[in-house]
Order: structure tokens, then C-alpha cells, then sequence
């Protein structure tokens, strides 16, 4: 029986290997954050050297990038990536996902709408029928934590301050429980259109093009 721990290794190996051919001379990667995601670049440092660069989601994963001898290019200098490859807390059959467990979702989704292709990679615990199990992140900016959060019960969701947690951009993060997600794009537009939002962690606008799903069976590509 393979542990989750071997499982994430397992999504993180495959999508090495699916972009494997992407990893050329002026190629640069986009890289996201988590426990999956950090596997991802230990397996990407296999192959330092024989691509340009990486843009990072996170503090966390740039200094893990760095600490492995791949360069770190601000998203500014850079036109486009060939790809991005990030982990997920929940992902549907469409691959929409929900996204910010870590905290990094909306540096997550500037880098993934500057990728040519997004890849997901999870272990298949992660792939629901319907969202909801795992509390919606929103990052919010901290004068509007609670103009958000009364915002957020008038749609149903129970927000709960992450405690102790400022995101890389300097703000807050709402964990949001109760609320039944039938139409994620709406919902994710609806959210984002409450002034002091930053981002909320649904991925359904911009879903995943390809989803590595790690089984006891194998890896699962959808
Ligand atoms: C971070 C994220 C992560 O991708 C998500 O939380 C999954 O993490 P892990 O790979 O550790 O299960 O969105 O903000």
C-alpha cells in the first residue's frame, strides 16, 4: 500500500516526465506551491542547466528552486511559460480545482494565466465529485477582512481568519466553510467581485489542461 507521501512523488515524477521534452535552451517553467509542487522541483533540479529558468509561486518554492541551482525570474521578465505545474486541494472531473491550502493562490493564479498549459498534480484523494470538503481560501486585504467576511456569510460560507498567516503579498486569508458550490466559475467571479478580495482559491475560470492523479493503480491522466 502506497503511502500519500509516495503517491504525490508518483504525480510529481509524471509530470517531470510529461514535460520533460518542454525543458529546452529559452524554456522557462512555471512552479507552484505545496508538498506535491516541492517534489515537482526536486525532480525539476535533475535537469538544471537544460533549461532557462523557473518563475515561482511562492517565496517558499523560489528558495527551493535557488537552493537547487535553477534561476528565478520575476513574472515581469517574462512574456510567456511553457507551462505550470501546481498541486491541489480539491480538482473536479472538469478540472477546475480549489487551490490556497498553502496560502499561495493568488501568486498561483497570475503565474498559471501567463502558462501556455497548466498541470495539476495530486494524489487521487483529491479528485471530488463536488467542492466544498476543503474550506475555500480568499485572500483578503487586512482593512477589508471584515466587510469580506460579512460578505461571504450573506452567500451562506462560514469564514475563519487563518490565524498567524500573512501570504507573500502582505494580507490575510479567509478560510470559507458551508458553501454549496454548484457553479464554481459564478462563484468564483461573485467572490473576486467583493471589493478587498485579492483572490479566492477556485480554479474554475482557468481550470487545469491536464490533471496527474496518483493511484495504487498508477498514475491516472486526465
Ligand atoms: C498552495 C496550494 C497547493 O497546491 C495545495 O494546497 C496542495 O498542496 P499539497 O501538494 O501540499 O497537498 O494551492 O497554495
Amino acid at each position: 500500500m502506497l503511502s500519500q507521501q509516495d503517491l504525490k512523488q508518483q504525480a510529481a515524477d509524471a509530470a517531470v516526465a510529461l514535460i520533460r521534452p518542454l525543458l529546452v535552451a529559452d524554456a522557462v517553467i512555471g512552479v507552484g506551491t505545496g508538498s506535491t509542487a516541492d517534489l515537482f522541483i526536486d525532480g525539476l533540479g535533475r535537469f538544471r542547466g537544460q533549461f532557462r529558468a523557473a518563475v515561482a509561486s511562492s517565496e517558499r518554492s523560489a528558495a527551493r528552486l535557488r537552493g537547487l541551482g535553477i534561476e528565478v525570474l520575476d513574472l515581469n521578465e517574462v512574456a510567456s511559460l511553457s507551462v505550470y505545474v501546481d498541486g491541489a486541494d480539491e480538482i473536479n472531473a472538469k478540472l477546475q480545482m480549489v487551490k490556497g491550502g498553502g496560502g499561495a493562490l493568488t501568486r498561483e493564479k497570475i503565474v498559471a494565466s501567463a502558462a501556455r498549459q497548466f498541470i495539476c498534480i495530486a494524489d487521487a484523494s483529491k479528485l471530488v465529485d463536488q467542492f466544498g470538503k476543503f474550506p475555500l481560501p480568499i485572500e483578503v486585504l487586512p482593512i477589508a477582512r471584515e466587510v469580506v467576511a460579512r460578505a461571504v456569510r450573506k452567500l451562506g460560507g462560514q469564514p475563519v481568519l487563518r490565524a498567524g498567516f500573512v501570504t507573500d503579498n502582505g494580507n490575510q486569508v479567509l478560510d470559507v466553510s458551508g458553501l454549496t458550490i454548484l457553479d464554481a466559475c459564478l462563484l468564483e467571479s461573485t467572490l473576486n467581485s467583493v471589493p478587498g478580495v485579492v483572490t479566492n482559491g477556485l480554479f474554475a475560470l482557468r481550470p487545469a489542461d491536464v490533471a496527474l492523479l496518483a493511484t495504487q493503480q498508477g498514475v491516472r491522466q486526465l
